[in-house]
């Protein structure tokens, strides 16, 4: 496996371009199923997560055709997805097992095409993840739902029925799921408690594009009005928010200054206000965020991870590792998974100084300097979070494990050496 070395101590300064964002990019893909015409998305970034989903649509019979694109300063995907017929409605272990996201196509091939096999995700390093929102919502819409060696085999008769529906947590993954489901269906579906994420109200935005009837985009009750069918479209999806942030914790984290592109700061208030309160300067545009923390003394600041519009988990890791070279104690409380502090004993290892009070908990103290060594990524956002400190560190980290950081983070140590990082990539034959 790769692994990732940074001598530590470099301030970045430059721009950073920000990639379309990978969580709007999972589910609008999945989006495409619901028509038989082509659907064609442009600013998906290149991860290894798009090609994990797009070898799933393949094997359900997708056509996809992709095309290199240069968009607003910057190399992206145009991929058009047509699926006139599937050719499998089952979406095996192996494909899932890879990407939790596939999880996506459940609710478009029910609602299209009647049935479907999905091979159930399980947990993961942050916690359990379960689908139940997700399979009872879609009962009481009137699938028939059986669990069944490992998989989730749903049927419906004809069309899934309109249903008012109440989720008993925000999840971004159900509301997904539902709203794909209920375009298609006879009636109107009320979901309560809705995510109210910005990658929810983009894939809002393709489905009414596509024909669908959905209003309380941004809110938390969405109201779906079925129709019969769904058209072809072309849609730009938004860019991520979430590695807009951790490019912001870059430049905060080196005392340097990054510019970042393509980056809305709408979709950023928390993270943002918390780095002001740090002592962080922050300038915006509709478009680009500036990030200074030149010459700053930096001081620790609480977080709590919450549902949009709340600081999201996302960030968590990223921030802790901020908050342990930032002055005085910061506390930090993880509300939505219930085993995300695994890169605190790597951050240990490098010097720094975290309690952790149960599995929620964990109280930083900044300490004046961290030190380079071997650690191991656990997730995705773990992976930057090691990054991060690798950059401040005084020597060389070198982080295991990288092929997290593929999944989430469009070309890592090519935006991050533009800006005049000491990193690169060891490559596992190397
Ligand atoms: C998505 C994001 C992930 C992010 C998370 C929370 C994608 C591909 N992933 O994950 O990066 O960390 O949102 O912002 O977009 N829950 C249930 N039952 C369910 C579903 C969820 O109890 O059926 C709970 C979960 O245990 C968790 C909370 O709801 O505590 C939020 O989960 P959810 O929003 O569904 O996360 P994902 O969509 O999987």
């Amino acid at each position: 496996m790769d692994k990732i070395k940074i001598i530590g101590g470099n301030p970045l300064f430059g721009k950073i371009y920000v990639s379309g964002a990978k969580n709007t990019a999972l589910p609008i893909i999945c989006a495409s199923l619901l028509t038989d015409e082509p659907v064609t998305i442009q600013n998906i970034p290149f991860l290894s997560d798009i090609t994990s989903l797009n070898n799933l649509l393949l094997q359900i019979g997708t056509k996809i055709d992709i095309k290199e694109e240069e968009l607003n300063g910057h190399l992206t995907q145009t991929i058009t997805y047509h699926t006139p017929q599937p050719t499998s409605l089952i979406a095996p272990y192996d494909y899932v097992r890879k990407m939790r996201a596939s999880y996506y196509v459940l609710g478009p091939l029910l609602a299209k095409y009647r049935h479907v096999e999905l091979s159930l995700p399980g947990g993961c390093a942050i916690g359990a993840r379960p689908m139940d929102i997700h399979l009872t919502s879609l009962e009481q819409m009137g699938a028939k739902i059986e669990i069944k060696n490992g998989y989730v085999i749903a049927d419906i008769d004809e069309r899934l029925k309109g249903a008012q529906i109440s989720f008993h947590s925000a999840s971004v993954g159900a509301t997904c799921n539902i709203l794909m489901a209920a375009s298609l269906a006879e009636g109107t579906t009320v979901i309560e408690n809705a995510a109210k994420e910005p990658e929810i109200s983009d894939l809002i935005d393709i489905l009414n594009a596509m024909g669908a009837e959905i209003e309380g985009a941004g809110t938390s009750t969405l109201t779906i009005h079925g129709v019969e069918k769904l058209h072809g479209v072309t849609h730009k999806i938004i860019n991520d928010r979430i590695e807009a942030g951790s490019y912001a914790v870059a430049a905060a984290i080196t005392k340097g200054r990054l510019e970042l592109i393509n980056a809305n700061p709408e979709h950023l208030h928390n993270p943002l206000d918390i780095l002001r309160n740090m002592g962080v300067s922050i300038e915006t545009t509709p478009n680009s965020i500036i990030v200074d923390a030149q010459n700053r003394t930096l001081i620790g600041q609480d977080i709590y991870t919450d549902y949009y519009p709340g600081f999201p988990t996302d960030l968590q890791a990223q921030f802790m590792a901020l908050m342990c070279v930032s002055q005085g104690a910061s506390m930090v409380t993880e509300s939505i998974w219930e085993n995300r502090f695994m890169h605190v004993p790597e951050l240990m290892r490098m010097g720094a100084n975290i309690n952790v009070h149960g599995h929620a908990s964990a109280i930083v103290r900044g300490v004046d300097k961290l030190s380079g060594a071997p650690v191991m990524s656990t997730d995705l956002r773990a992976s930057f979070a090691l990054i991060l400190a690798g950059l401040v560190a005084e020597g060389e980290t070198v982080v295991n494990r990288v092929y997290h950081l593929d999944r989430g983070y469009e070309k890592i140590e090519e935006k991050f050496r533009s800006v005049g990082a000491n990193i690169q990539r060891i490559k596992e034959s190397d």
